[in-house]
């Protein structure tokens, strides 16, 4: 037998054992009690905004523990969860532009931890590389200067080799940059701003997580979370609503829509707002994706109830939220034609280029497992620097998913800096892809060519897949911005 066959044979053995660890743990997780959770009965709730401990005039200072608790999610079921400040998902940070945040954070659990700004312009040695750990019983200051434009960020778990079950088992939240442009603008406020985080889990028939690798794929639950709860409804008036919508599942793609058939009116990306709203009738949101957009249920008959879906699984489309038309509502907001000057850069004549394949390679020295997830064949290893980047300057970055037989996309992620994106598979980028971004959905054979500047911080950072997954076994790259 050549080697190429030999390899062809290896790999179907590797995804024939995937499949089995898959199935074999659906199966647990399926038809045990503490899942048949009844659907669209229980409210959504929304996370507590965090309260700082204390405000200077330049700063405010916020206290973290992570602990463990228990959290009815499933009724009737106490499940352990690992939370910031005990809670899943965790408190809301909501700042302002140009205030410093200062957060005190102690780890209370059993495993190591560390913090990341999803989508945050920080300092390095607050950002969260994967080997800054938190050991049980230790606090680390992280400092978040805010000086970008406002956005929905999330601050969730980065440890070496264990992200993917720290964020599983809890360890996530919204962090949201306000600015005095966007507060400036008739956009829904308060009560109908409303963020949207999107996650499935797997349960045990004792309520307890079940946490799964799926043989190194990335887990995928069968019960969806939004905001931490099952399936839930949210009652609104006839009004407009703006919703921060969060990917937050460790490898679950989802491609939403409303079952109204009406579209989304998309205002912002991961890097804020857009230059003009945009209307998406089919929003795809790969892992860590974020989507800024404006439902407008003001023409929609009181007593209606419709739907937020996931189309992405085809005609068996799953409803993940319902939206039941309570009330009248008086409607005191409108979306501005132009949102803002997202500071947009223009394409350089001549830029360096770097290419960066998400691939899946044959495990040759050990076999089990049959492969490992790499990025230009290389695993992460943090004490070597993949790239040397020159602040301040533009480059172009290609980032391709080589395929293989995964059918889940590869979401890369830059830290520090958002990029704009070019080209998608030679043509435009999508039509939700048009502002910054800091994560973008890359199915098997896709490319996209990305403008990028890092700014402000020198250091060491990290590009990473979002699936949670793939990144700890260890679809990971540090680059160095010097
Ligand atoms: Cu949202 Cu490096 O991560
Ligand atoms: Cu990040
Ligand atoms: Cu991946």
């Amino acid at each position: 037998m050549n080697r190429r066959n030999a390899l062809g044979l290896m790999a179907i053995g590797g995804a024939t054992a995937l499949a089995t660890t898959r199935f074999a743990v659906l199966r647990r997780a399926e038809g045990n009690p503490a899942t048949r959770v009844p659907r669209f009965e229980l409210a959504l709730k929304i996370p507590a905004v965090l309260k700082p401990t204390k405000r200077t005039e330049t700063q405010d200072e916020y206290d973290i523990v992570q602990s463990e608790a228990e959290q009815e999610i499933l009724p009737g079921h106490a499940t352990k969860i690992w939370g910031y400040q005990g809670v899943f998902p965790g408190p809301t940070i909501r700042v302002r532009r140009g205030r410093t945040a200062v957060i005190r954070h102690t780890n209370r659990l059993s495993a190591h931890t560390v913090v990341h700004l999803h989508g945050g312009r920080t300092p390095s040695d607050s950002d969260g590389f994967a080997t800054d750990m938190v050991m049980p019983g230790e606090t680390r200051i992280y400092k978040y200067p805010n000086q970008q434009r406002a956005s929905t960020l999330w601050y969730h778990d980065h440890a070496m080799d264990r992200t993917g079950e720290n964020v599983y088992r809890g360890l996530a939240g919204f962090y949201i940059i306000e600015d005095d442009e966007e507060l400036s603008l008739p956009l829904p406020k308060g009560d109908f701003d409303v963020p949207l985080l999107l996650q499935d889990r797997m349960f045990a028939a004792d309520g307890s997580l079940l946490y799964s690798t799926f043989g190194h794929e990335g887990i995928q639950g069968n019960v969806m979370l939004v905001n931490g709860v099952p399936w839930p409804r949210m009652e609104v008036s006839t009004r407009t609503y703006r919703f921060r919508i969060l990917n937050g599942s460790n490898a679950r793609p989802f491609r939403l829509a409303l079952s109204n058939g009406t579209p989304f009116t998309l205002i912002g990306t991961d890097g804020g707002l857009l230059t003009q709203p945009a209307a998406v009738q089919s929003l795809p949101l790969a892992m860590a994706e974020r989507a800024d957009v404006i439902v407008d249920f003001s023409r929609i008959p009181v007593g209606t109830k419709l739907f937020l879906l996931d189309t992405r699984e085809g005609p068996g489309r799953q409803e993940l939220l319902r939206f039941d038309v309570t009330n009248r509502g008086r409607d005191d907001a409108t979306i501005p034609s132009r949102l803002s000057d997202p500071g947009l850069l223009s394409r350089p004549a001549t830029a360096n280029t770097r290419t960066w394949t998400l691939q899946r390679t044959f495990n040759l020295s050990h076999g089990m497992p049959p492969f490992l997830w790499t990025i230009n064949g290389r695993q992460f290893d943090p004490d070597r620097s993949d790239a040397k980047v020159p602040l301040g300057e533009i480059e172009l970055w290609r980032f391709r998913n080589e395929g293989g037989f995964s059918r889940l996309p590869h979401p890369p992620h830059v830290h520090l800096a958002h990029f704009q994106i070019l080209e998608r598979n030679g043509g435009p980028p999508l039509p939700h892809e048009r502002g910054w971004k800091d994560t973008v959905g890359l199915e098997r054979g896709e490319e996209v060519l990305v403008m990028i500047r890092f700014e402000q911080f020198r250091g060491r950072y990290m590009l990473h897949c979002h699936n949670l997954e793939h990144e700890d076994h260890a679809m990971m790259s540090r680059f160095d911005v010097l």
